[in-house]
């Protein structure tokens, strides 16, 4: 018999079905044993009475067993309906029960919300932690954001392009994670901080809209909302100017807030908008939380921040681009960047979408001639000849026809934390890392054998 699903089961009262999936709870009690039955769509209420032989399998089952159970849905006793739950009015009168596999108590409960086990163990046994409600929940709802993206940016004419992962290290801003060349050995490609440079490269080639669900990796200090792997809606966009970005951007949050979380409520539409300077001013952040109930699970604050400054000095890093050094000067402040004058009162075309004190995203209208590239590097203090070497690429693109063009790129990882109001990333990213960076399912990071190393030409330093 064809697998009947389990949300799909009050449309066969009355008939014979097979559902597939795992014993959630189960209960003997005498002559009758109850279960409640499990698959990737919900839940449903099993028995079984006066089938001697089907009793006698249905004694041995335990919780996390796989079975396919041959039953008639049956409508419940009035008295017994659970309103406002799925498969309240139903259950099923087992009458077969085949076991299609035995499993070991797992390690944590199930039935249970994870959040309070050892972080851990959560992320050891994954594919457990996994197969409850919140979590599953939280992986389906991340599917579904990220299709209304990809539908919206389709339906406005953009082109999904896939950038390379492996790529050179050309400091964007974070460290990056590098991966050894068998090929050539001495010589090391770089994963992507952000797929920044291939999507302005996707616009000189005149593509005019790209976007890409695209994976990022850094090697940075974690936090709450950062991963060592994150995904980000990545874009750009030709022949627009900041106001265009800003506008489609906010139309998409709105729909996608209006499509899939119509409970939800914004603490101000249209989305409100400051200066980085009135927000470190008036806040003392660039990140305010706007909202004006905290307490509200519902509520969305989002607001823009513009006018980032080009330049800063961080102890760490020294003199660096705040952003990233293809964002585009502020008009006004044209003059003084041409003649390197007063760097740090530099504004750049660069604005930020915030969420409940969140940084949910950056972007900003580029660069698209080569001089003036070329005199942000020049006043981060890199040398022409280093200039050629690390974005020899990129100076040369501008020199044949580069469209004006800017973009910007929402970070999904947070978009999805805050709309299911979870805490953290991790909670909505199928196999995330620990705070130091460690994968405790596979073990990763992980040593290699002296001859995986011999064939790159490493050498690890004790
Ligand atoms: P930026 O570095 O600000 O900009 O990143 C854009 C957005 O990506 C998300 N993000 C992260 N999410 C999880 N873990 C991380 N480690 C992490 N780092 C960043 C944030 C952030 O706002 N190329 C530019 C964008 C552009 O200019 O178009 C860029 O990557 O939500």
């Amino acid at each position: 018999m064809q697998r009947t699903y389990i949300k799909d089961l009050s449309g066969h009262k009355t008939k014979e079905v097979v559902i597939k999936g795992w014993v959630d709870v189960a209960r003997n009690q005498g002559k009758m044993a109850f279960f409640d039955f499990r698959d990737v769509t919900g839940k449903v209420q099993g028995v079984v009475f006066g089938k001697p032989d089907v009793l006698e399998v249905a004694k041995e089952l335990r919780p996390e067993w796989v079975v396919a159970i041959t039953g008639i849905v049956n409508e419940r006793p009035e008295k017994m309906v659970k309103e406002g739950v799925l498969n309240g009015d139903i259950e099923l009168e087992i009458t077969g029960i085949e076991v299609l596999n035995k499993a070991e108590t797992p390690i944590f409960e199930l039935d249970k919300d994870t959040r309070e086990v050892n972080e851990e163990i959560r992320l050891k046994y994954r594919y457990l932690d996994l197969r409850t409600d919140r979590m599953k929940n939280n992986l389906i709802m991340r599917d579904k954001i990220i299709t209304f993206f990809r539908n919206h940016m389709h339906e406005n004419g953009f082109v999904e392009i896939e950038t390379p992962m492996l790529m050179k290290d050309t400091p964007e801003g974070s460290r990056e994670y590098v991966v050894p060349s068998r090929k050539e050995l001495g010589t090391f490609y770089a994963l992507p901080q952000s797929p920044q440079q291939f999507k302005q490269l996707c616009m000189v080639a005149g593509l005019d809209r790209y976007f890409q669900v695209a994976r990022c990796m850094r090697d940075e200090d974690l936090r709450g909302d950062r991963q060592p792997e994150f995904t980000q809606l990545d874009f750009e966009m030709s022949f627009v100017e900041q106001e265009d970005v800003l506008q489609y951007t906010e139309d998409m949050f709105i729909k996608l807030v209006k499509e899939l979380y119509p409970e939800k409520t914004f603490t101000e539409v249209p989305f409100p908008r400051m200066t980085y300077a009135e927000a470190m001013e008036q806040y003392g952040s660039d990140k305010p939380d706007i909202r004006k109930d905290k307490e509200n699970p519902n509520e969305l604050g989002f607001l823009w921040i513009l006018d980032f400054p080009m330049y800063e000095e961080t102890e760490e890093v020294g003199l660096q681009a705040m952003h990233h050094p293809f964002c585009s000067v502020h008009p006004d402040d044209k003059e003084k960047f041409m003649k390197g004058e007063d760097i740090f009162s530099i504004r750049a075309n660069a604005y930020d979408l915030v969420l409940n004190g969140y940084e949910l995203s950056s972007g900003s209208i580029r660069i698209h001639k080569e001089e003036e590239q070329k005199q942000v590097f020049n006043l981060l203090g890199i040398d022409e000849e280093t200039q050629r070497k690390k974005f020899g690429h990129i100076l040369d693109a501008f020199t044949f026809g580069a469209p004006p063009h800017g973009g910007f790129a929402p970070g999904i990882d947070r978009i999805v934390m805050l709309l299911q109001n979870e805490p953290n990333i991790r909670e909505v990213i199928a196999f995330p890392k620990t705070r130091e960076a460690k994968d405790p399912l596979m073990n990763s990071p992980a040593q290699l054998s002296e001859k995986q190393l011999d064939e790159l030409g490493l050498k690890v330093k004790k």
